[in-house]
């Protein structure tokens, strides 16, 4: 493979860097000559069974990829993995592609998405603008609005379901993601911090602190290390939150994510 050659190297970085922060993004998202090529490696390796637009074919058994990313949870790493090492138990192979082959391959998959949350009820933008920045904005960035301390919502629409995105603001303890584990760690000093994990090995760990400042830890400088269940974001009630405010942030979110 040709392709992108040049920019491989810098995706490579790109890639290590994003992981190393613990948010597995895809390098190539929205890059048009990654589409391009992803595009064509799609045509020659998936379409036999995916269709040649991505929507599946009658009489095979393989998902319409348009609609993955609405339908499930799920992240551009996970879209990787699938393709670098095929779904075990299923037809659908694993593929020695080189990690930029597969990220270009992840980008033309994003840029075909059907977007949008499947059934979100409507909602009025400017109010849901107005409740984002006064309920979530203090810890969520969103078409350039607000914190850092949780994850950027700018595509969030793009990727879950209704239901989980309700789940996610009615019950936040049920599923944390990665990178935003909380923990409180004492240092040999005597020292308290309290943050979030990005990434840790058996020697260290990378923390955002409640300043949200990052830093590195060694293990072998903490006292203690307790490791906090649940989430930093408080749960939202629905005497707190009614079901329309949310429906009307839900659709401000995805009212930007399709610009
Ligand atoms: C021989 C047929 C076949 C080929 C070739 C094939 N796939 Fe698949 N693919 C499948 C099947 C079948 C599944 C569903 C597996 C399951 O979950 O049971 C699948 C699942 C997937 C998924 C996971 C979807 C989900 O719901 O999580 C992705 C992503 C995917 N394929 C992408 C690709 C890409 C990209 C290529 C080409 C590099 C490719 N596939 C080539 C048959 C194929
Ligand atoms: C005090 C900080 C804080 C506030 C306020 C807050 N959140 Fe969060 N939120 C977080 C953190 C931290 C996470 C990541 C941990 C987790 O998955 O629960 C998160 C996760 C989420 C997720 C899941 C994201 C994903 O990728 O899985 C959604 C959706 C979400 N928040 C929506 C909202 C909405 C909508 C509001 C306002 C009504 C809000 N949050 C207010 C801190 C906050």
């Amino acid at each position: 493979m040709k392709l992108l050659r040049s920019g491989s190297l810098a995706a490579l970085l790109f890639a290590v860097a994003a992981s190393l922060c613990g948010q597995p993004v895809n390098p190539l998202e929205g890059d048009g000559r990654a589409i391009r090529g992803g595009a064509a490696l799609f045509r020659a390796q998936c379409a036999a069974c995916h269709g040649a637009d991505a929507k599946g074919i009658a009489n095979i058994d393989a998902p319409d990829l348009t609609r993955i990313w609405s339908r499930q949870n799920l992240s551009a790493d996970a879209v990787f993995g699938s393709i670098r090492n095929g779904v075990p138990g299923s037809i659908m192979p694993s593929h020695s592609l080189t990690d930029t082959e597969v990220w270009m391959l992840v980008a033309y998959l994003q840029s075909v998405a059907e977007s949008g949350v499947i059934g979100l009820p409507a909602g009025d933008i400017s109010a849901g603008r107005m409740a984002f920045v006064e309920s979530c904005s203090k810890c969520h960035r969103a078409h350039g609005l607000g914190g850092s301390l949780g994850p950027n919502l700018s595509s969030i629409t793009l990727q879950r379901s209704l239901a989980s995105l309700v789940a996610s603001v009615r019950d936040p303890d049920a599923s944390v993601r990665r990178g935003y584990k909380p923990v409180r760690l004492v240092t040999s000093g005597g020292y308290e911090i309290n943050g979030l994990i990005k990434s840790e090995d058996a020697f260290s760990m990378q923390l955002q602190d409640d300043t949200e400042r990052l830093r590195s830890v060694t293990k072998a400088d903490l006292q203690t290390v307790e490791r906090l269940s649940g989430s930093l974001m408080p749960e939202f009630a629905p005497f707190e939150l009614v079901d329309q405010e949310l429906f009307d942030i839900f659709n401000f979110l995805q009212d930007g994510a399709r610009e």
